[in-house]
């Protein structure tokens, strides 16, 4: 065996068919770029229809098959919607939840329109969709549920409130995926940063202070980059990764250990 051959039956993607949300952007961009590259038919889906295409574009052009699809999580009809959209462009394989929202009130400040939109895009989503998906992969005999959660998931700071709950939450659906499903080949886990530069802190990263205390409290000595994420997810995805579930990897250059 070549070690090409033996690196293939351990990491490639060929044959699969992944579903990246939130894979126009930042960590599911990199996510959803890695898949691609790895050979999955992968699927991007976002509310933003020129970001998703600026992506697919670039993708095939490398040689990937990407298709897309335009959806918004924010709310159960459009969850569903969503759900309905990638069952026609075919069952997949592997569910990245990556699309999340950080709206960052005090919790004293958080209203009911706060805590709901937040819960359905960064938890009920990645609920739905392994309701709506996970028992097929099941019947088939191979799926992976992986979700990007937060070091807020764990401890609190810049404001956490509604969101560290909903991360919180999102590693215990991976353990309850876990439970639920892996004895029939599939599995869900998570993938969880430190301070990674994306359009998601933006506002953060205008604060060129804090941006360096951040990177302080790395072991690595900096802050995370979309490409960070590349290796763990294709990693998680692959059949490499097959007794590893409910398990939440932290990729995050040491900030949980410091
Ligand atoms: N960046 C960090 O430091 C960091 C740290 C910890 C955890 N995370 C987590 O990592 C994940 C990715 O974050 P990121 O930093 O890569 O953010 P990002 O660059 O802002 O990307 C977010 C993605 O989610 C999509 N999205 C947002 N709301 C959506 C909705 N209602 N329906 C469908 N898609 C939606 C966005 O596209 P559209 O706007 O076009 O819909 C975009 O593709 C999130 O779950 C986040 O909580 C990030």
């Amino acid at each position: 065996m070549t070690t090409h051959d033996y690196l293939a039956s351990l990491f490639s993607l060929e044959g699969r068919t992944a579903v990246v949300t939130g894979g126009s952007s930042g960590i599911g961009r990199a996510i959803a770029e890695a898949l691609a590259l790895a050979g999955a038919r992968t699927v991007l889906l976002a509310r933003g229809a020129d970001r998703l295409d600026g992506v697919a574009t670039g993708l095939r052009e490398r040689g990937c098959t990407v298709e897309t699809v335009v959806a918004d999580l924010s709310t159960r009809p459009g969850i569903r919607a969503a759900a309905d959209a990638v069952a026609e462009v075919g069952e997949p394989d592997v569910i990245v939840n990556s699309a999340g929202i950080n709206l960052r009130p005090h919790l004293g400040q958080v209203d009911q329109e706060t805590w709901e939109v937040t819960m359905t895009v960064n938890l009920e989503a990645p609920f739905q969709l392994g309701q709506r998906f996970a028992p097929g992969m099941a019947a088939r005999g191979f799926g992976r549920l992986i979700h990007i959660s937060s070091q807020q998931a764990h401890r609190s700071f810049v404001d956490s409130g509604v969101y560290g709950v909903s991360k919180g939450a999102l590693e215990s659906l991976a353990r309850s995926q876990s439970e639920a499903w892996s004895a029939r080949g599939v599995t869900a886990n998570t993938l969880v940063p430190g301070f990674v530069l994306t359009p998601l802190n933006q506002h953060l990263q205008d604060d060129a202070e804090k941006v360096t205390a951040l990177a302080a409290r790395t072991t690595v000595g900096r802050n995370g980059v979309p490409e960070d994420f590349a290796g763990a997810a294709v990693f998680l995805a692959s059949a490499a990764s097959g007794y590893v579930t409910g398990h939440s990897l932290f990729v995050d250059g040491g900030f949980s250990v410091h």
